[in-house]
């Protein structure tokens, strides 16, 4: 692996290789989604808390101060909408000259494995990973997005693989029953996604469970910015990631900070 695309991973993985990468991209297909509506008010306080910002250009752009010590996860797929007929009909949206202008260090696409644009996503995938070779640049695959995905570890784990087979530097997926299967079977990092907004406590077992079975991080979003105190959820989610912490002890870190 070269020197710059191994320097750009430790950025975002931490010493114990273990990251908590905070996801706000979720304008790149739902608009102003709830807690996001004023990206930068919601972002700003979370920053130093993460080990990485999974966003678009244009909010890295408009929203984000370019004196932040955080490395930056550019979202670089899209071209669809929420209220549009086939999600996964996406392509490259960003050049990767414009990637490395804006100094980032890893690009993320979606793969949408067994919908109707597989291929082209898959193709997609690959022509990314060329790119990020030739400049250093690390390629994270956001796998298993979509409404009608069942996301069981048969199906997380063909997502995972095909994405580390095309040379996906890591990948994010979802947790699910036996996903030691599907780290097994994946060479290359997995990072989860927290999902829709679930009660605190339930999003923290999810993150712990995700770490025991082999998660090298969380790339969360929604149940941290959503959350009534988003401070507190991802202090005690940064708990459980690189200190190993019980749910119960993480739970009792979001509660003393939200009454604070
Ligand atoms: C989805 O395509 C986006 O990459 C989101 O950032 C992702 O799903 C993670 O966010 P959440 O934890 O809200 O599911």
């Amino acid at each position: 692996m070269c020197w710059g695309l191994e320097n750009r991973l430790s950025r975002i993985f931490q010493k114990d290789n273990h990251t908590i990468m905070l996801a706000v991209d979720h304008g790149y297909f739902l608009g102003p989604t709830s807690g996001l509506e004023v990206p930068k008010k919601t972002i700003e306080p979370l920053i130093s808390f993460a080990d990485s910002l999974m966003l678009t250009r244009g909010i890295l752009r408009t929203s984000i101060s370019s004196d932040i010590p955080v490395p930056i996860v550019l979202r670089v797929s899209g071209g669809n909408s929420i209220i549009g007929k086939e999600l996964s009909d996406e392509d490259i949206t960003v050049s990767m000259e414009d990637a490395i202008r804006l100094n980032v260090s890893a690009v993320a696409l979606s793969l949408y494995v067994g919908s109707e644009y597989q291929h082209r996503t898959i193709i997609n995938l690959s022509r990314l990973v060329d790119e990020g070779e030739k400049y250093g640049i690390p390629v994270l695959a956001v796998t298993a997005v979509g409404r009608e995905m069942v996301r069981d570890s048969k199906y997380l784990a063909l997502c995972c693989r095909i994405a580390a087979e095309h040379g996906a530097h890591f990948v994010k997926t979802y947790h699910c029953k036996d996903f030691r299967k599907v780290v097994e079977s994946c060479p290359v990092p997995l990072v989860i996604a927290g999902g829709k907004k679930i009660p605190e406590k339930d999003a923290l077992q999810v993150a712990f469970n995700a770490i025991q079975d082999g998660a090298s991080g969380v790339d969360m979003g929604r149940n941290i910015f959503q959350s009534t105190h988003p401070v507190a959820m991802i202090k005690a989610v940064r708990a459980i990631v690189h200190k190993n912490t019980s749910v119960d002890d993480a739970y009792n870190i979001f509660n003393e900070l939200q009454s604070k």
